[in-house]
C-alpha cells in the first residue's frame, strides 16, 4: 500500500508520521531542538536545526519500511516565523518565532499609523506582534545590514519544503499569518509589501496546501533510499491540524492544546470578521477560517508541573482534579509569553490570584488548566458574539491527552469535545495533504471523510458548566484589573 509522510515542524520538536493510504499510522518519530529567549519576550530558533532534526528523524522513520511505496511528503508548521535567506540561500539570522513579542513598536505603527481599517482592507486582519510583517519592519529598523541582504522571505515549514524540493513556495493558510497576503483574493498584497519595504520577488510562490510543488531532490531521495516522492507545500500547523481532525464545513471547530492554544473555526465562504481580535485566514482546503490564538496553553502546564513543581508526573498532579471542577477559587492568567487573542498585549504576564492559607497544590494545578480553558473561551465568545454557531469542537495537541483537561474545556465552553482517533493534528493533516497532492484521494474532503474517525466524546455537565459560567465572568475582570501593572512590572 502507498505510504505518505506528514511532518509537523513544531516549536519544541519536529514530529514525523509515516501513514498508509488507508489512514493507519505505521510509525512516528520526533526530534527536539533548542529555542532561545535572547531577551525577555523574544524567542528564536535556528532553521538549520529544523532541517538537521528533520533529516535525522526521516532516516529513523524510514528504517525498515518499504521505501518504494513512499509516494508523498507534506507539512504542518509553526506559523508566522520569519526566515530570511541571502543571495547564497544562507540563513541571515535566527528565525524570529510566532510567540516573540519584540515588535510592539512596529505593531503599533501598523495598527495606529497605517491604521487597522487599512490593514483590514488590504489583508482582512489587523497587526499582532507575532505576525511576520512587524518582524520584517523590526529587522529593517534594528538590523539594517541584515535587511539589506534579504533575497528570500519564508515561513518555517517553507524552509523545510525549499530544502527538500528546491522550490520556493508557501501556501495560503500559512501566508495569511504574514499580514502580507490579501486573504480574500488569495494573492500577495502590493500595498502591504510597499508598507513593509518588501520586494514582492522575495516572497514565495503561493500554492494551495494540497498542491504538488515538486519532488524530493534526487540527491536527498537517493540518500534516504527513496524513489520519486511528491512534495506538497502543506499548511500552517493550525490549518494542518484542522485537516488532521477533519474540520472542513462552515462552523466546524477544532481546539489545539499545544505550546499555543487555538480555536479554529472553518468558514465555507470568506466573511470578514470585523472584530479584528479573531484572525481571518485561508484554510488548507481552499476555503477560509476564523482563528483565535493564545500564546501559552500546554506550555503553561509544562512550566507549572516541570519547572515549578519539579516533576514530570503529569498524571499524578491531575489525579483527583475532577472532584474539584467548577469549585476552584484560585485563578491563573496564562499569559506567560504575553497574549494574542483577545488582548494583543506583549506585556501581559502569567499570574495566580485568589490563594488563601488553605489553598492546595491541586487547586493551583487545576487553576492552570482552567486558566487556559477560560482564555480559549475568550476566542469562542468573540466568534459567538459575531453570530457564529459552535455546536461542538474537536480537540488535538499534547494537552488533549489529559482526560481532566478535556472535561474542563467541555464544561468551560459548554459544548461536547470530540477527540479524533488519531490526535496528531498537523502531522496527520500533512500526510493527508500529501495524499491529495499525489492523487491518492481526489479532494481534501474525500480524504478526511474517509480517514478521520472519532475516538471519544466528552460532554459538558449542566451544573458544572453553570459554575464555570460564573468563574469565567470572574476571570474576565482580572486582565483589565492588571493591565496597568503589566506595563510596569
Ligand atoms: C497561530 C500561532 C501558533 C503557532 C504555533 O497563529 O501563532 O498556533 O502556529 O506553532
Amino acid at each position: 500500500m502507498n505510504k505518505y509522510i506528514g511532518i509537523d515542524l513544531g516549536t519544541s520538536s519536529v514530529k514525523m508520521l509515516l501513514v498508509s493510504a488507508d489512514g493507519s499510522i505505521e510509525k512516528s518519530v520526533s526530534r527536539e531542538y533548542p529555542i532561545s529567549y535572547p531577551q525577555s519576550g523574544w524567542s528564536e530558533q535556528n532553521p538549520n536545526d529544523w532541517y538537521n532534526a528533520t533529516i535525522d528523524g526521516l532516516y529513523e522513520l524510514l528504517d525498515g519500511c518499504d521505501k518504494e511505496n513512499v509516494k508523498g511528503i507534506s507539512f504542518g508548521g509553526q506559523m508566522h516565523g520569519l526566515v530570511i535567506l541571502d543571495e547564497n540561500d544562507e540563513v541571515i539570522r535566527p528565525a524570529i518565532l510566532w510567540n516573540d513579542g519584540r515588535t510592539s513598536r512596529e505593531t503599533e505603527y501598523l495598527n495606529e499609523v497605517i491604521g487597522q481599517e487599512a490593514l483590514m482592507e488590504y489583508t482582512a486582519n489587523i497587526a499582532f506582534a507575532g505576525f511576520t510583517a512587524p518582524k520584517i519592519l523590526w529587522v529593517k529598523e534594528n538590523e539594517p545590514e541584515n535587511f539589506a541582504r534579504i533575497k528570500k522571505i519564508m515561513l518555517p515549514k517553507d524552509y523545510l519544503a525549499y530544502k527538500l524540493s528546491g522550490v520556493f513556495a508557501t501556501d495560503f493558510s500559512d501566508a495569511s499569518g504574514m499580514l502580507l497576503l490579501d486573504v480574500k483574493n488569495r494573492c500577495w498584497s502590493e500595498k502591504m509589501c510597499e508598507i513593509c519595504s518588501v520586494n514582492i520577488d522575495t516572497l514565495p510562490r503561493l500554492f494551495e496546501s494540497y498542491e504538488k510543488i515538486g519532488t524530493l531532490l534526487p540527491e536527498l531521495a537517493s540518500k534516504l533510499g527513496l524513489g520519486e516522492v511528491t512534495i506538497a507545500i502543506g499548511a500552517g500547523d493550525n490549518a494542518g491540524a484542522a485537516i488532521g481532525t477533519g474540520i472542513s464545513e462552515g462552523g466546524d471547530c477544532n481546539i489545539s492544546l499545544g505550546t499555543s492554544g487555538t480555536v479554529f473555526i472553518s468558514q465555507d465562504k470568506f466573511t470578514k470578521n470585523e472584530c479584528g481580535a479573531l484572525h481571518n485566514f485561508c484554510h488548507a482546503n481552499g476555503k477560509y477560517h476564523l482563528m483565535g490564538c493564545i500564546l501559552s496553553a500546554a506550555s503553561c502546564n509544562k512550566w507549572w508541573v516541570e519547572e515549578i513543581l519539579g516533576t514530570a508526573n503529569f498524571r499524578n498532579e491531575e489525579d483527583g482534579l475532577d472532584l474539584l471542577l467548577g469549585k476552584n477559587d484560585v485563578y491563573f492568567l496564562p499569559y506567560l509569553m504575553g497574549e494574542r487573542t483577545p488582548h494583543n498585549d506583549v506585556n501581559a504576564k502569567g499570574a495566580f490570584i485568589g490563594m488563601r492559607p488553605s489553598t492546595t497544590r491541586k487547586e493551583m494545578t487545576l487553576a492552570v488548566l482552567e486558566g487556559v480553558a477560560f482564555a480559549l473561551r475568550d476566542s469562542v465568545e468573540l466568534a459567538r458574539n459575531s453570530g457564529v454557531k459552535i455546536e461542538s469542537t474537536k480537540i488535538c495537541g499534547g494537552g488533549a491527552k489529559s482526560e481532566v483537561w478535556r472535561k474542563i474545556v467541555a464544561n468551560v465552553l459548554g459544548i461536547p469535545v470530540v477527540r479524533p482517533l488519531i490526535e496528531e493534528g498537523p502531522s496527520y493533516g500533512g500526510a493527508i495533504l500529501a495524499m491529495v497532492a499525489s492523487g491518492e484521494y481526489s479532494s481534501v474532503s474525500e480524504a478526511t471523510s474517509k480517514l478521520v474517525k472519532t475516538k471519544d466524546i466528552t460532554y459538558p455537565v449542566a451544573e458544572i458548566t453553570e459554575m464555570y459560567n460564573q468563574k469565567y465572568a470572574n476571570f474576565k475582570i482580572l486582565y483589565p484589573a492588571l493591565k496597568n501593572a503589566y506595563n510596569i512590572i
